[in-house]
């Protein structure tokens, strides 16, 4: 897999890539409804060279955590961003098998786009939502966008599991508060576009 996805980064324009964002606005939404403190310690899972961290700085957070399989994605994404880097920590790391990732302490906002829906072996689906269910403060929250039922079959060249908002609650299970959730058509870079359910849980 971090073969396959450095070569990805390796290959492509970041614009070109099939979930390059220039309109955040789904994530803002809910972000907002977080009501988070600049200072909040800001997860973003398998964040790529996403422009999400660009957007989050513009908004002066001051406490991001980018990581990724790919080491490629993340130096795109710090050599972008320049001197701002200094609010945002690189982790190279496999959300299913993670190492680095367990001493990284607990974080107020978990944001997952495009990411978990590549996990389709129950074993890393496991390993992630525990991860997931651990790694967030009581009181925090987490925003996971994934392509929906009527999404796509497959994406990067990955088959995906697509989720409806039942399956992401009982897979995050009952301490786990549903705030918010919505399906988003995504418009490609080529034009083509993809179905994702956008939610938003707090931790109790
Ligand atoms: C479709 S891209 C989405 C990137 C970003 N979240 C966004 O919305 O622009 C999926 C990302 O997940 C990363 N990824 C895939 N499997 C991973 C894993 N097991 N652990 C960490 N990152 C992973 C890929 O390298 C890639 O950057």
């Amino acid at each position: 897999m971090k073969d396959h996805w450095n070569t990805i980064y390796t290959q492509s324009s970041e614009e070109k890539l099939g979930w390059y964002e220039t309109d955040l606005t789904p994530t803002l939404y809910l972000l907002e409804k977080a009501e988070l403190l600049k200072e909040a310690r800001v997860l973003i899972a398998g964040a790529g060279s996403t422009t999400l961290v660009d957007e989050l700085l513009s908004q002066s957070y001051t406490n991001i955590l980018a990581i990724d399989i790919s080491e490629a994605a993340l130096n795109k994404l710090q050599e972008r961003i320049g001197k701002e880097s200094d609010n945002v920590q690189f982790i190279v790391d496999d959300l299913t098998n993670p190492v680095m990732l367990s001493e990284i302490g607990l974080v107020d906002l978990w944001i997952d786009r495009a990411v978990l829906h590549f996990f389709t072996e129950q074993t890393d689906q496991v390993t992630y939502f525990n991860l997931i269910r651990s790694g967030i403060k009581k009181g925090g929250f987490t925003l996971l966008a994934e392509y929906n039922q009527e999404g796509a079959i497959k994406c990067a060249g990955l088959p995906v599991q697509r989720y409806s908002v039942e399956m992401l609650q009982e897979n995050l299970g009952g301490e786990f508060i549903l705030i918010d959730s919505f399906d988003h058509i995504f418009t490609m870079p080529s034009g083509d576009i993809r179905p994702y359910i956008y939610t938003l849980f707090k931790k109790q």
